[in-house]
């Protein structure tokens, strides 16, 4: 088999779970998780650092192709680099997350992005998550997820999540943002989140992490011979 067809690739919308999931199969079956969201956070991040809120299509496109990105392998995880800093949490900070919606559609920034995530499927066993892994940067692969879930269900996990981390963010706005992010992942014109024909739809709207793997799981096993 071709090494790029032996992806597993998961697109929805943001809060759905997908970076849960990703990383529950990857290790389930041994294989590498991909968080391509983070790749477009490290571009806003290093745009904000440099004071940049409002950035043009070029100065976007230009960071991404400049930036100092690099992922490591330990054991199962990608970890992401910034200039040799490891990026973790200061990713999700609200700001962030709405600038990197605003830069993934510019197709400048996609465009520098995408051989970066494609040389990441060369040895197959990935499970990629993201907006367009399944439509644009692994559209080989053998099984395809497509996680979502209310909007208001997934402003009210996140809501929690946000608690627990001591942030007051109040439900509202959690969901004004979910909402803005949906509109522009959805009608962008370029790699909008779309299902593909081939899709396995999950609606995790009702489904606990753990019953969204096991399906997830035993679809994988079917699909891969596992
Ligand atoms: O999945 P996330 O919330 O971390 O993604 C951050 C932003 O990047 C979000 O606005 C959608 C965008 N994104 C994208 O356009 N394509 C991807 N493959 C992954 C994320």
């Amino acid at each position: 088999m071709d090494e790029r067809s032996n992806i597993i690739t998961i697109d929805g919308p943001g809060g759905a779970g997908k970076s849960s999931l990703a990383k529950r199969l990857a290790q389930s079956l041994g294989w590498v998780d991909l968080d391509t969201g983070a790749i477009y956070r490290a571009v806003a991040l290093a745009l904000f650092n440099k004071g940049v809120l409002n950035p043009t299509a070029e100065l976007a496109g230009q960071m991404a192709q400049t930036l100092n990105l690099k992922f490591q392998r330990t054991g199962g995880t990608l970890r992401l680099f910034l200039d040799d800093q490891e990026l973790g949490e200061s990713l999700r900070e609200p700001a962030i997350s709405k600038l990197a919606s605003v830069v993934s559609a510019f197709k400048e920034t996609r465009q520098a992005l995408l051989p970066l995530q494609r040389s990441l499927g060369q040895k197959g066993e990935l499970v990629a998550e993201g907006r367009d892994m399944g439509t644009v940067i692994f559209p080989e692969a053998k099984l395809k997820f497509f996680l979502e879930a209310a909007v208001e269900i997934r402003a009210e996990r996140r809501f929690w999540e946000l608690k627990a981390q001591g942030k007051g963010t109040p439900l509202s706005e959690v969901l004004a943002d979910l909402q803005t992010r949906d509109r522009s992942d959805e009608s962008r014109s370029l790699a909008p989140l779309v299902k593909t024909p081939e899709s396995v739809v999950i609606n995790a709207s009702h489904l606990g992490l753990e019953e969204v793997f096991q399906f997830a799981r035993a679809k994988a096993q079917e699909v891969f011979g596992l």
